[in-house]
């Protein structure tokens, strides 16, 4: 693009084509957004400023925004912020962005707590800590243990925590899996684990390589990690503990059958009619 006197309408038809001709889909939401972000405004008050100008140097970031945007950078990292259950969430390289499909997840973990009167959860491969912090967030007197393999994740995580006020409520603890997770019981053990088989990771969209490698690869058949959880989480669940898992809607019956030895085992679909978390109950 080209600097000119464009006010912002004219701008933003012109960084629509500018990505359209870059083959991005979302062209006009994401020009749209990226604008947003620096004028640092929500997007309800856009269509408000339509005939306003902005200035060069607002000009010059936001040309650098569609710079990264057209080689593949998802828009979360070029703004370093997601949005997930109505919270802001810091998110950069290190860490999946939160996808509206695991809100979900959370969603269920909280009716199940509120039901239960749940006081101990466990947000294994917590990434972001966008499950962790959320739970926090929306139930009163828990305490939360957010794991990860990954100590620069947790780092993401923490900040998320303070970002969101819930730092109190959760303990983060860097961990293989449950290597690290000694002498603890949970009320629920929640995980959105990496679940992509191999042959799926060579066929994802560039923007998912910009997003690290090890949320998404679970060996060849994708069930590393749930056969991991399958293994372990009964030693680590009180009586009638609960297991939420987020699934590879793909492979879902091959997930549920690693988790006959438990009481029962549910599958519920997401908003699109796949399936995509299972419930499964301790003895
Ligand atoms: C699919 S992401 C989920 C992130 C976050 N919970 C969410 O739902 O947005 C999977 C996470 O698992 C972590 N991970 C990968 N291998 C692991 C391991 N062996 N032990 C613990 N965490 C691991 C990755 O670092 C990544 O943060």
């Amino acid at each position: 693009m080209y600097q000119t006197e464009k006010n912002i309408f004219n701008l933003l038809k012109q960084a629509t084509d500018f990505l359209t001709s870059h083959n991005i889909t979302e062209a006009q939401l994401d020009a749209e957004v990226l604008l947003c972000g620096v004028l640092k405004i929500k997007r309800n008050i856009l269509a408000t400023l339509r005939q306003e100008k902005i200035s060069q140097e607002q000009f010059q970031q936001y040309q650098n925004y569609l710079n990264k945007r057209i080689k593949g950078e998802p828009v979360d990292y070029i703004l370093g912020t997601s949005e997930f259950m109505g919270l802001t969430f810091k998110v950069n390289s290190n860490v999946l962005i939160p996808r509206p499909e695991t809100e979900l997840i959370v969603e269920q973990a909280n009716k199940f707590i509120k039901e239960n009167n749940f006081k101990h959860i466990l947000d294994l491969c917590t990434g972001s800590g966008a499950i962790a912090v959320s739970v926090a967030r929306y139930n009163d007197n828990i305490s939360v243990t957010a794991s990860d393999i990954s100590s620069k994740a947790l780092q993401v995580a923490k900040e998320n925590a303070a970002i969101n006020n819930v730092s109190s409520k959760i303990e983060f603890l860097e961990s293989n899996m449950f290597a690290n997770i000694i002498d603890k019981k949970f009320d629920i053990i929640i995980s959105n684990p990496p679940y992509v088989t191999e042959k799926e990771y060579k066929c994802l969209e560039r923007e998912l390589f910009f997003e690290p490698k090890n949320a998404f690869l679970a060996g060849e058949d994708g069930l590393d990690f749930y056969r991991i959880i399958a293994e372990n989480s009964a030693r680590y669940l009180n009586p009638k503990g609960l297991l939420l898992l987020e699934l590879n809607a793909n492979i879902f019956l091959q997930i549920a059958d690693l988790f006959n030895d438990f009481l029962f085992v549910k599958i519920i679909k997401d908003y699109s009619g796949l399936d995509r978390i299972l419930i499964a109950q301790n003895g």
